[in-house]
């Protein structure tokens, strides 16, 4: 294993509109070919100011080349887990279906609904001989998602852009290019849901897999289409918000990254995911 300076405990996803972080030197970029192909596009290795490492990943290319049904997502967890990461944070742009939770605000969701199912790859075993049956009551690593509740609420507040933080959210994952209809928005409202967006699956089923914490900062940018009086949500209304989100996204990264980087080595903010598949441990990433 590296030295201490080298270890990259946390990988960040970025979303729509991050394709960078602030605050930090690159030091260099990989692009490692997994057993499930190359990642959504070279992972950045950068050093905060303090030397602490970690890798950065464009969840839809660089150039935003991959649609979210298109993701690697195999490959881009796979690759993550391949340099030694034991954490995830996770950025994501996503549609409000709570008038409270208002364009702008950030999120901490704490539950899942699935509406991507069988259309996307969403397990490492699929093909393989073994069979594995990992827990996903609660999709995000609750310790990771406890950690960051305070340290994101104390950054929001320093930026003193009056952004506000919501926690232990339901979002849904749906399946997309297009967005959702009115019919489909209010539904996903009565099924309990609180956000939507088209990228936290498999993702986070991915992250579980491999046994890596998993937390996502969603970051809201429309209404969705569940509001009867507003115009349905288009691209237009998702890229007005998308710009000032990622400001703070990375303001937040820089804010956290380096107490992060410490509470996940001494297993402050991570977890092992509980695998009910002793063979897990066989599997090459
Ligand atoms: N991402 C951002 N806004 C969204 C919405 N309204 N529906 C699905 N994904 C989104």
């Amino acid at each position: 294993m590296s030295s201490e300076s080298e270890k990259v405990l946390i990988g960040v996803i970025g979303g729509s509109g991050l394709y960078h972080l602030d605050n930090l030197t690159i030091v260099k970029e990989v692009n490692p070919k997994t057993p499930w192909g190359f990642p959504s596009s070279p992972i950045i290795i950068c050093a905060l100011p303090s030397g602490t490492k970690v890798a950065f990943l464009a969840r839809h290319g660089q150039g935003h080349t991959h649609a979210p049904s298109a993701v690697p997502a195999r490959a881009n967890i796979a690759a993550l887990k391949s340099l030694g990461v034991r954490a995830i944070l996770a950025f994501s742009a996503v549609g409000s279906l709570r008038e409270e939770i208002s364009p702008g605000s950030f999120v901490l969701p704490s539950q899942i609904i699935d509406r991507t199912k069988g259309v996307r790859p969403a397990s490492f075993f699929e093909g393989t001989s073994i069979v594995a049956h990992a827990a996903f009551g609660d999709p995000f690593s609750n310790k990771l998602v406890h950690w960051l509740e305070s340290r994101v609420q104390k950054a929001l507040d320093a930026e003193g852009r009056g952004v506000q933080l919501f926690t232990g959210k339901t979002i849904v994952c749906m399946e997309g290019p297009q967005f959702s209809t009115r019919a489909e928005s209010i539904m996903y409202r009565q099924w309990g849901g609180d956000l939507i967006n088209m990228s936290v699956l498999p993702e986070a089923k991915l992250a579980r897999e491999a046994e890596l914490s998993y937390a996502l900062v969603a970051t809201a940018t429309d209404y969705d289409s569940w509001r009867p009086q507003s115009e349905a949500v288009t691209a237009m209304e998702v890229f007005k918000t998308l710009q000032a989100n990622a400001d703070t996204s990375r303001h937040v990264c820089a804010t956290i990254l380096d107490e992060l980087h410490e509470a996940v080595d001494n297993n402050a903010a991570s977890e092992d995911a509980d695998i009910l598949c002793e063979e897990v441990g066989s599997m090459r990433f």
